[in-house]
């Protein structure tokens, strides 16, 4: 069961830091596992064939687990744009087609569907930011039978608000549209199922809720789509990449599931066991349960700011791990500067603070970080 861990993570006392949404607190398992990866290194004679392949195998294992699909359907690749031009070079859409995305969504779940709709002659649909937070409702209401993709997140990575993905997978559905996700701010921390939510691909980097490093992203490809084409045909994806003696016997077959859209050197031997201590930490507090003693740290934030007259994100339409504190007009031009002065750390997005929380997160930074925020009530 998770409580408040900050023993498991390498944060000093004197540091309050709610920031996870731009870059996830490091855990001390992580530190460790990437420097015996640099030691192990040292020895380029001992790595085998089998090092190439086995620890990717088992984040696809760990991974698989979290989300309730198969480990086959799980790829390795470096970054959220990757994962997104893997999805563009397989979604076909014509002239008249809708893309749905919303209102100031992250840019790498952008810019492919704006090339993408240039290049068929589709469009785009944007969601506006709804008044009440409720992009579920915003976003059904925007999925008619023009709709051919809904390129979305979990929550709104400014905010946390959130859109219930069940309710929007069944409408896509419904619609045949297709159904494309960048959880990237949401996985880890809140729940979520593959097989409630069906997409084509979900995609989710593992260094801020996954507690990964940079430079590692996991991507689902549903099984009807893992006969796609690869955006790049590195040795490794090919079958019987395995055996290093026979690589020029070139094959066209390419390995088992969503294997094929792994990028060259996805296997990075420093970052990957990283990204495996991450995600077993994830996997044994489980989301479920991080979630509601993540829910507990930001509604007594979002009480207190409320007290000192932040308009919060709503309890009922935001994630449990995140939030934004808004000011009427803007953010003052001191906030950050004053924070940091005091050694404690979040981001301003638009005329939010956002407030991103993880399990290190204890009554003392509260207090510090509210010591600050007193003096920059609305
Ligand atoms: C929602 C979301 N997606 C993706 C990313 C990172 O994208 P990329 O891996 O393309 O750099 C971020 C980074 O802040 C993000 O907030």
């Amino acid at each position: 069961m998770p409580g408040k861990q900050r023993h498991l993570f390498d944060i000093p006392r004197d540091i309050c830091y709610l920031n996870s949404a731009y870059m996830g607190p490091r855990l001390h398992s992580v530190t460790k596992a990437g420097r015996a990866a640099v030691e192990t290194g040292r020895a380029p004679w001992s790595l085998t064939s089998a090092d190439f392949f086995e620890t990717a195998d088992h984040i696809r294992r760990v991974f698989a687990g979290l989300i309730g699909s198969g480990e086959e359907s799980i790829a390795i690749v470096p970054s959220v744009s990757y994962a997104m031009a893997v999805a563009a070079a397989n979604i076909e859409l014509k002239p008249g087609d809708e893309i749905v995305l919303l209102e100031e969504q992250f840019p790498s779940n952008v810019y492919p569907w704006q090339r993408l709709a240039a290049e068929c002659g589709a469009t785009i649909r944007t969601v506006s930011r709804p008044k009440d937070c409720d992009w579920t409702t915003a976003v059904l209401s925007n999925i008619s039978a023009r709709t051919a993709l809904a390129a979305l997140p979990q929550v709104h990575w400014t905010d946390g608000s959130r859109i219930d993905l069940e309710v929007v997978g069944r409408r896509c559905r419904d619609v045949g549209s297709a159904l494309v996700l960048d959880l990237t701010q949401s996985l880890g921390a809140a729940p979520f199922s593959i097989t409630e939510v069906k997409p084509d691909f979900m995609v989710a980097a593992a260094y801020k809720w996954l507690l990964g490093p940079y430079g590692v992203t996991y991507l689902y490809v549903s099984p009807a789509r893992q006969d796609g084409v690869p955006i790049e045909q590195t040795w490794m994806g090919r079958y019987g990449s395995e055996d290093f003696s026979s690589l020029v016997s070139y094959q066209d077959a390419y390995r088992d599931g969503a294997r094929r859209f792994d990028a060259g050197q996805h296997c990075s031997f420093i970052l990957l066991p990283m990204a495996l201590e991450g995600l077993r930490q994830i996997a044994s507090w489980t989301p479920d349960e991080t979630a509601s003693t993540l829910r507990e740290i930001t509604d007594l934030i979002a009480s207190r700011a409320g007290a000192l007259g932040f308009d919060a994100t709503p309890s009922s339409a935001r994630s449990p791990h995140m939030l934004g504190l808004s000011y009427p007009d803007s953010v003052p031009s001191g906030l950050l500067d004053a924070l940091a002065a005091e050694r404690v750390y979040a981001s301003v997005r638009g005329r939010r603070i956002r407030v991103a929380p993880h399990l290190h997160v204890d009554d003392e930074d509260i207090e510090r970080f509210f010591a600050v925020l007193a003096d920059f009530a609305p």
